[in-house]
């Protein structure tokens, strides 16, 4: 520490324009709490509370058994390659070949790689807000610039071709949509897709859709984003996505991005002098997820509707709670603007901070997604640990109009 009592220590400066994740930060704390041994339920993590389904583990205590333990080429084995073209073809009939794909330590750092192979100083990169954060940190450290494109709760949070195409400008490098979205659970419909892909056709702009919520979808919509997109300009699309969320393997770190040739060939040269390939053993486990048996994915999606309707029930019945029903993730990203006061709890940064310290319940405040006056639950966790959290929510919110932090209802 300097004389102030400030850090002496320099950072690159592509490190002031970036933050922690503000959901491991929520996490954290949660966990810190827990280890006081306070009984903490946590909405604040997005990841599925179901156990890897057996299939896959026990294809991961083959691996390990017959030593799968060495380092494999860089952008994973081609059998697992080769497993994720198989799936794609299956989902939505697109034919891509293995050296398309390269395997990436979950979701996040296929972003990262295409981020890193495609993005320069002075591109801009158009995305959607609210937002996941690393979308725009990613683009940050790739010295890019992001261009966020609200969507409103009034209209569900959809992302609209007209607003994404008036975003445009000549210094437009690329254009991330994320569907179905976190924080908002909105999917993007096919037409409006399409027209943002002809309009970055015509322009020679990338698309780089992350699809990491692809398989819970709650609703039978028409969501073949690969199809829209190949067919309009295959040359410059980059899929990423994982099996973290769809198979309940967020710890595993297996992701893929999807690409043309050369693109995927720039990630794995990021990719070799950075991470190299993927744990061995999660290849092997992911190669069973992929082309096992689909049941337990159902089996989860079923459970997270239901739990979607029950949470969204319990939530709304209190109108302070305006809240959007997802299509897709498993998030709801009510507005709780009313629970705030200048004289009482003034951010939802504060709110959850309060939250978690009277009733222990984490959730994810909204500024981290560029959506003050949000709140993001995950419904990922069992039906009655979300109803007692429902119910510890309601006695806080009681508290607070007990003590005149709150207006109470009329
Ligand atoms: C929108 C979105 N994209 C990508 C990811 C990355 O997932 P992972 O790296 O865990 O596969 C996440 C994880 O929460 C996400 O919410």
């Amino acid at each position: 520490m300097g004389r102030h009592g400030r850090s002496t220590l320099q950072f690159a400066h592509r490190m002031s324009r970036v933050t922690a994740s503000p959901t491991l930060r929520v996490t954290a704390e949660a966990d810190r709490l827990r280890r006081t041994g306070v009984d903490v339920i946590d909405l604040g993590a997005g990841e599925p509370d179901f156990a890897t389904p057996d299939n896959i583990k026990n294809a991961a205590h083959a691996a390990l058994d017959a030593n799968f333990t060495k380092y494999t080429p860089s952008a994973g084995v081609l059998e697992l390659r080769e497993a994720v073209a198989a799936r794609y073809h299956l989902d939505y009939g697109v034919h891509i070949k293995a050296e398309e794909v390269i395997l990436t330590a979950g979701g996040k750092q296929a972003l990262y790689n295409t981020a890193m192979a495609l993005f320069d100083s002075g591109d801009e990169v158009i995305t959607h807000s609210p937002f996941w954060p690393s979308i725009g940190d990613q683009i940050k450290l790739a010295d890019a610039k992001p261009v966020f494109v609200q969507t409103h709760r009034e209209d569900g949070f959809v992302i609209k071709a007209d607003a994404i195409i008036d975003a445009i400008t000549p210094r437009t490098k690329a254009i991330i949509v994320n569907s179905p979205c976190n924080p908002t659970g909105a999917l993007i419909a096919e037409e409006e897709m399409a027209a943002i892909a002809d309009a970055a056709a015509a322009r020679g702009i990338w698309i780089i859709a992350d699809l990491t919520y692809e398989r819970l979808i709650y609703d039978p919509v028409p969501h073949n984003l690969v199809t829209v997109l190949f067919d309009r300009m295959r040359e410059r699309t980059v899929i990423c996505s994982a099996a973290s969320k769809a198979y309940a393997m967020t710890g595993w770190r297996c992701g893929w991005a999807i690409g043309p040739r050369e693109l995927i060939s720039q990630c794995n040269v990021v990719q070799g002098h950075s991470t190299s390939n993927i744990n061995s053993i999660t290849q092997k486990a992911a190669i069973a997820a992929l082309t096992g048996p689909q049941e337990s994915v159902l089996r989860m999606l079923n459970e997270y509707r239901k739990r979607r309707d029950s949470v969204h029930a319990w939530l709304t019945a209190d109108p302070r709670f305006v809240c959007v029903k997802p299509g897709g993730a498993f998030y709801l990203f009510p507005y709780v603007a009313d629970l705030l006061s200048p004289t009482g709890i003034k951010s939802t940064g504060e709110l959850a901070e309060v939250m978690l310290k009277e009733v222990h319940v984490a959730v994810t405040p909204g500024e981290g997604f560029d959506a003050p006056g949000f709140i993001r639950l995950s419904y990922a966790t069992s039906i009655d640990r979300l109803k007692e959290a429902v119910d510890r929510i309601g006695a806080f919110v009681k508290t607070l109009e007990k003590d005149g932090r709150v207006a109470a209802m009329r």
